[in-house]
Parts: structure tokens; C-alpha cells; sequence
């Protein structure tokens, strides 16, 4: 096996040969001791929905005493109790309400963007943007606040998984982590003074009726769903526009038969995940593909080698928008499978159509390597320069639903 070091630049740009050969002998003890890397998916499956065995409350008891776990970092009932309480406001029927609101985003910021020229970063002018001022509604904080929201969650999504090599891992800056609960301490005040139809509203009741969660639990929550719903969704807008423009007869097809555009997300979130990887712990001795885990060792789950897995995928390496079924676990499984996936689905559907329609044609500006999330816990880049040949919006207005 090649040295183990996933936070480097070149594993980062293509970790799909390290899964490739981590399968054959998964699960395989590599980095620091004690850890381990799950590649099938099978196996991995079999993990996720195993939350008995496979806790995600990671940090050992002697640490972080004082800070609360988030929905993600921890087990029934904690868990349970926590996605009780916003699981309702990202039902698919919920999230359905926000469509009308996401194409005028859509539309406005693209509007920007072409006005700008014929070069435009497409993170920065949509993939970035969009999801962002969405959370930011649903929560109700104010969007203008947004460059904030970037430098925290840009911070906290470069800090995951760092240390798993073996290298000591980043710290987050204090001051920044003081800062973040001082915002959020003021919304919630606010909130209780003057409430709100917005989630932060919600939340604060929910935390003041006592019992049902404390002061650090909400903090936990929104900074969870800022850079959970943030983050992640950029990415799976920015890996799209590069698989299309990776495989151009997959675009043509798109742009001939534009209903298979779902089917086409399903298939970035599989061949080029936004989240490569998650962890869990052994709470007991465990047995994975015929070897034992021992109690308090952890895994680290590849839904990125598993979304590949030749046993479960035809031609895994391909990128296939008419692929049916499509099992892949780009959004987990089990407990924790992600809450915001109707979110996220919606809000790239809607930006992908939209960026569809608007343009003719769109290509890279060069041939450059383009800066990385750099976490393999992600796979995502920060910029994504094009040369967009741009329609007019009115192309748009008559080919979108709803928006006449
Ligand atoms: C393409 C975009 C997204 C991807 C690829 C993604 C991926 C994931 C994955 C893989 C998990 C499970 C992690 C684990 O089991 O350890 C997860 C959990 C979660 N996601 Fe997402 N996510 C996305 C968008 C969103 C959005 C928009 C939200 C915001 C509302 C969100 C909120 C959450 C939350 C709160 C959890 C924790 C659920 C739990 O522990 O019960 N995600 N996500």
C-alpha cells in the first residue's frame, strides 16, 4: 500500500486508486494505531446501520466534557431527542415549499454572474451563495452575514479529519469558536424577545421550555446545520458542472433529455461524493469482512470506495446520468442518514437547471489543478473558473417551471 497521508494535495485530487486497492484488503489497519479503513460496501452498509456496535459519539470522555454533542456525534437517546427536534422542518414536504424562493436565487445570482462577463467562478457566484442564503433563511439569521458563515465553516470543514494521519491534526481557533457562540447566543436572545417564523425561533423555545436542550446543545445544532448545509451542497453543485464538463456526451445527453437531471445528481453524489468519508467507534469487539475490531478501535467508512464497489456498481468508474438503480450511500444510511438530502437534492436541481438554461455552452478557463477543500473528508474545490457563452434570461423564464 502507497504511504498513507489523505490530507495531501495529490490524494485529495484523485483518492479513487487508493480505494481501489483498500477493497481487496479491507478492512485494513492503516495510520495512526488503532484506526482502521472500511472500503466495501457491504461492509460499510453494514456499519452504518449497526449503531449499536458502531458509536458516533468519537471523542473519549476525558475530553470536551463541557462541550455538547451534535445530532452527528452522538447515539441514541441523545441522538433521537436531537433530530426530534428539527427533523419537521426538512421533510421533503417542507422543503418542497422552498422551490419558488431557490429559483429566484438561482436566477438572480446567475443574472449577476452574467452581467459580470464571460468569465465567472462558479462557486463563488452560485454553488457558494445558494445554498448558504437558503440555511441562513431557514434558520433566520440574516444572510448579509454570510462572509462570516464562509470563514467559520471553511475553518471547521478544514479542520475534520485532520490528525488521522498521524500528523497531530489542527486545533480550531478559540477566538473564532468564541465568536461563533457569541453571534448565535445574541440571535437566540433576540429570538425569545421578538420570535419568529424561522427555525432559530423554534430552537430557542425549545431550549428556554428547559428539558429538551440545553444551552450548549443549540449551539451545536446551528453551527451543525450552518456548515452542514453549506459546504456539502457547493460541492455537490461545483462536482456536477465538472463531471459535465469531464464527460461532454453526458451533457449533451443531459441537455437533450433534461428530465434525467435527478438521475444525474444521484450520480455525482455517487462518482464523485461531496462526503467522502465518516467515523465511527467500536463499542465492542467487532467482526468486519472475517477480522476483528477491537472494542475502542475506529473505522473510518469510505461511502466514496463504497459508491465505487464493483460488486454493487456496473462499470463504477464510469459516470453513467442514466445509472438505475443507484444504491449509492452518498448521504449515509441508518440513523444518521443526512437530514438535509431533500434540501440538497432540491437546491442542486434547481441550480443546475437554472445554470443549464442559462447558458450555451461553458468550459474551463485553463487547464490548472483547482484548489481543494482540503479535508478527505470532502471532495470539493474552492474555485471554479469558466468562460460561460451565456443565454438570454428570457430563454430561461419560458423553459422553467413555475416562473411564468
Ligand atoms: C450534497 C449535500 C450533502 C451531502 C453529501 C451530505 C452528506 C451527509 C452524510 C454522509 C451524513 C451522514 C454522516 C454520518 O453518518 O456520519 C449527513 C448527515 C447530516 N446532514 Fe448532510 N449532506 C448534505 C447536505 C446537507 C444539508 C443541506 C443539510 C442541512 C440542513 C445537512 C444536514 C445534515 C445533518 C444535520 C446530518 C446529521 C444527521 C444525523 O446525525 O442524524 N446535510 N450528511
Amino acid at each position: 500500500m502507497p504511504a498513507f497521508s489523505p490530507n495531501d494535495p495529490a490524494f485529495l485530487e484523485n483518492p479513487f486508486p487508493f480505494y481501489e486497492m483498500g477493497r481487496a484488503f479491507s478492512p485494513l489497519q492503516i495510520g495512526p494505531p488503532g484506526l482502521w479503513s472500511v472500503f466495501g460496501y457491504d461492509d460499510c452498509s453494514a456499519i452504518l446501520k449497526d449503531n449499536a456496535t458502531w458509536s458516533s459519539f468519537g471523542r473519549r470522555p476525558e475530553q470536551d466534557v463541557e462541550v455538547a454533542p451534535s445530532m452527528l456525534s452522538s447515539d441514541p437517546p441523545v441522538h433521537t431527542r436531537l433530530r426530534g427536534l428539527v427533523s419537521q422542518a426538512f421533510t421533503p414536504r417542507m422543503v418542497e415549499q422552498l422551490e419558488p424562493r431557490i429559483r429566484v436565487l438561482a436566477s438572480e445570482l446567475l443574472d449577476e454572474a452574467a452581467a459580470a462577463g464571460a468569465t465567472v467562478d462558479l462557486i463563488d457566484a452560485l454553488a457558494y451563495p445558494l445554498p448558504v442564503i437558503m440555511i441562513a433563511e431557514i434558520l433566520g439569521v440574516p444572510a448579509e452575514d454570510r462572509a462570516r458563515f464562509r470563514y467559520w465553516s471553511d475553518e471547521i470543514v478544514s479542520q475534520l479529519g485532520s490528525g488521522i494521519d498521524g500528523q497531530g491534526g489542527r486545533q480550531l481557533d478559540p477566538g473564532m469558536l468564541t465568536e461563533v457562540g457569541e453571534y448565535f447566543g445574541r440571535m437566540v436572545e433576540e429570538r425569545r424577545a421578538n420570535p419568529r417564523a424561522d427555525l432559530i425561533t423554534g430552537l430557542a423555545a425549545a431550549e428556554h421550555e428547559g428539558s429538551k436542550l440545553s444551552f450548549p446543545e443549540l449551539m451545536q445544532m446551528l453551527v451543525l446545520l450552518l456548515v452542514a448545509g453549506n459546504e456539502t451542497t457547493t460541492n455537490l453543485i461545483g462536482n456536477a458542472v465538472q463531471e459535465f464538463i469531464a464527460y461532454p456526451e453526458q451533457l449533451t445527453l443531459l441537455r437533450e433529455r433534461p428530465e434525467l437531471l435527478p438521475s444525474a445528481i444521484e450520480e455525482v453524489m455517487r462518482h464523485s461524493s461531496p462526503v467522502q468519508a465518516t467515523v465511527r467507534v467500536a463499542t465492542r469487539d467487532a467482526e468486519v469482512a472475517g477480522k476483528t475490531i477491537p472494542a475502542g478501535d475506529s473505522a473510518v467508512v469510505w461511502l466514496a470506495a463504497a459508491n465505487r464497489d464493483p460488486a454493487v456498481f456496473a462499470d463504477p468508474a464510469g459516470f453513467d446520468i442514466t445509472r438505475n438503480p443507484n444504491r449509492h450511500i452518498g448521504f449515509g444510511m441508518g440513523i444518521h442518514f443526512c437530514l438535509g438530502a431533500p434540501l440538497a437534492r432540491l437546491e442542486a436541481r434547481i441550480a443546475l437547471e437554472t445554470f443549464l438554461a442559462r447558458s450555451a455552452s461553458f468550459a474551463r478557463t485553463d487547464q490548472e489543478l483547482l484548489p481543494r477543500v482540503p479535508t478527505f473528508i470532502m471532495r470539493g474545490v474552492r474555485r471554479l473558473p469558466l468562460r460561460v457563452e451565456w443565454r438570454e434570461p428570457a430563454a430561461v423564464w419560458s423553459t422553467s417551471r413555475g416562473m411564468t
